[in-house]
């Protein structure tokens, strides 16, 4: 086993090492009866033809076979419960993580942290602090995994995939594409995480200063597309307000009501007219095809960074 880096590892190899050893039990259990068995009864008693078997050894029959049936089924339940509470808080991504944007690509990995810097193939983090990537590929299917943190996640095209981790080891761990991505794909798995103690990384960070952070970039964007237009303080134009849109309900048009996270903002860029804010005229124009991935990330984070702005009151 590579060594267990983050602190999800160690839940992950005892729920690995819990079903390993009690699917070997089982089966050390199954062949050992065969071989009994067969050695026993090689000779053939006389075959019983139902209806033949004696009261008393048809109970005990009713018996075996309840408890072959009820046991397994208590044991499958255990495991599910216990991995899908492991699951759950793979996937719920704690408080005050450091946000990091990834795009994937043939045949690389693009990262950029909050702060605006960017590095390839490369990821360099804080032992102790939780990082969570929100993912999306600009091709084809990749898939992220770091053995040593025990992550594995699709990076699909078209839509935000995530994934958080806390490193508990400082080191470099290995950093794979775990999805045939096309003929490079090996080139994929030379990549690196960086685990840097927090000191150090702030240093780091400090040493790799980057002009505008993500938010600032997005910002730009927001100008430069013509959001700002519509969505922008002071506009005319009745446009849903985004100060303090992230991570709040919207209610749709449909009466149906969604939460204004990635991919609902991602949504509303790109297919403007599947989810429509209640109140609203349906005249946002799709910027499908005229946004690249990255600018889409910077985007979102713009969008993000005004969640605690309070949205200005409306008359
Ligand atoms: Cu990307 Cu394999």
């Amino acid at each position: 086993m590579p060594p267990a880096a983050s602190t999800i590892a160690p839940h992950v190899d005892a729920l690995f090492y819990a079903v390993l050893g009690t699917t070997t039990l089982v089966g050390l259990g199954v062949l050992v009866a065969l071989v009994w068995f067969g050695v026993r009864y090689r000779a053939g008693n006389p075959v019983h033809r139902h209806g033949d078997i004696p009261a008393a050894q048809a109970r005990a029959r009713r018996r075996v076979e309840v408890a072959w049936t009820v046991i397994p089924l208590l044991l499958f339940f255990a495991a599910f419960g216990w991995a899908a509470r492991l699951y759950v808080q793979r996937a719920a991504v704690p408080e005050g993580a450091a946000q990091v944007d990834v795009v994937a690509k043939q045949w690389m990995w693009k990262f950029q942290h909050a702060g605006g810097q960017r590095e390839i193939d490369e990821l360099h983090v804080a032992r102790g602090t939780p990082v969570r990537l929100l993912m999306t590929s600009q091709d084809v299917i990749h898939s992220f995994f770091v053995p040593a943190f025990r992550v594995k996640q699709d990076v699909l095209p078209g839509r935000y995939t995530d994934v958080w981790f806390t490193p508990t080891l400082a080191g470099r761990f290995h950093l794979f594409c775990a999805e045939y991505c096309g003929t490079d794909h090996a080139a994929m798995g030379s990549g690196e995480v960086i685990v840097m103690e927090p000191v150090e990384f702030q240093r780091w960070l400090a040493g790799h200063p980057s002009a505008r952070d993500a938010a600032a970039r997005g910002e730009a964007l927001f100008r430069e597309n013509g959001c700002s237009g519509c969505h922008g303080a002071g506009a005319t134009v009745h446009a849903p307000d985004l100060a303090g849109l992230y991570g709040r309900p919207v209610p749709l048009a449909d009466g149906s009501v969604v939460t204004a996270d990635e991919r609902y903002l991602r949504d509303a860029i790109l297919l403007p007219r599947k989810e429509i804010a209640a109140g609203y005229p349906p005249i946002m124009p799709s910027f499908a095809g005229r946004i690249a991935e990255d600018d889409l990330l910077d985007l979102i984070a713009y969008i993000r960074s005004l969640a605690e702005v309070r949205p200005a009151p409306r008359s």
